[in-house]
């Protein structure tokens, strides 16, 4: 898919960020980078654990990086994904839930292909349809 300036700058830095992956037991490097309101990046990388449920995906550390940067709900507006795979991989449903507390809905969430660099796209809410959210949550308690 073609991307724009910016969306090539974002998937370049979950490229670059890919290179920091910590994964000595799946030998999977990926990166994640996200787009804050401000227009600043901030990225992500997985990082494994010797007991391997332990394992942090890249999207979920950048999601870290994001809150620890200062922002919250509705300021993630753009989210990149980069890995070495045949198909482009996307967030796991963990991590959807989790990109989902603080990015919008629309966020488009570009699933960079490596080594050859093509890119697919698909809306968060469309990657997590019906999700949970707080609207669900009793108004007091
Ligand atoms: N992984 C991610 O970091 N993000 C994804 O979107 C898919 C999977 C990691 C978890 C684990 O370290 C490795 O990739 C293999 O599953």
């Amino acid at each position: 898919m073609k991307l724009t300036a910016k969306q090539k700058e974002l998937v370049a830095a979950a490229a670059a960020a890919r290179q920091r992956a910590y994964a000595p037991y799946s030998h999977f490097a990926v990166g994640a980078a996200l787009r804050l309101s401000d227009g600043s990046i901030v990225t992500g990388v997985n990082v494994e654990n010797v007991s391997y449920g332990l394992t942090i995906c890249a999207e979920r550390n950048a999601i870290g990086a994001a809150v620890l940067a200062g922002f919250g709900p509705g300021d993630v507006v753009e989210i990149a994904v980069a890995a070495q795979a045949e198909k482009h991989v996307s967030p796991c449903g963990a991590c959807r839930q989790v990109l989902a507390e603080l990015s919008l809905a629309e966020a488009p969430v570009l699933m960079h292909r490596l080594p050859d660099g093509d890119t697919d796209i698909s809306k968060l809410s469309d990657l997590l349809p019906k999700s949970f959210d707080s609207s669900s949550l009793p108004k007091k308690r």
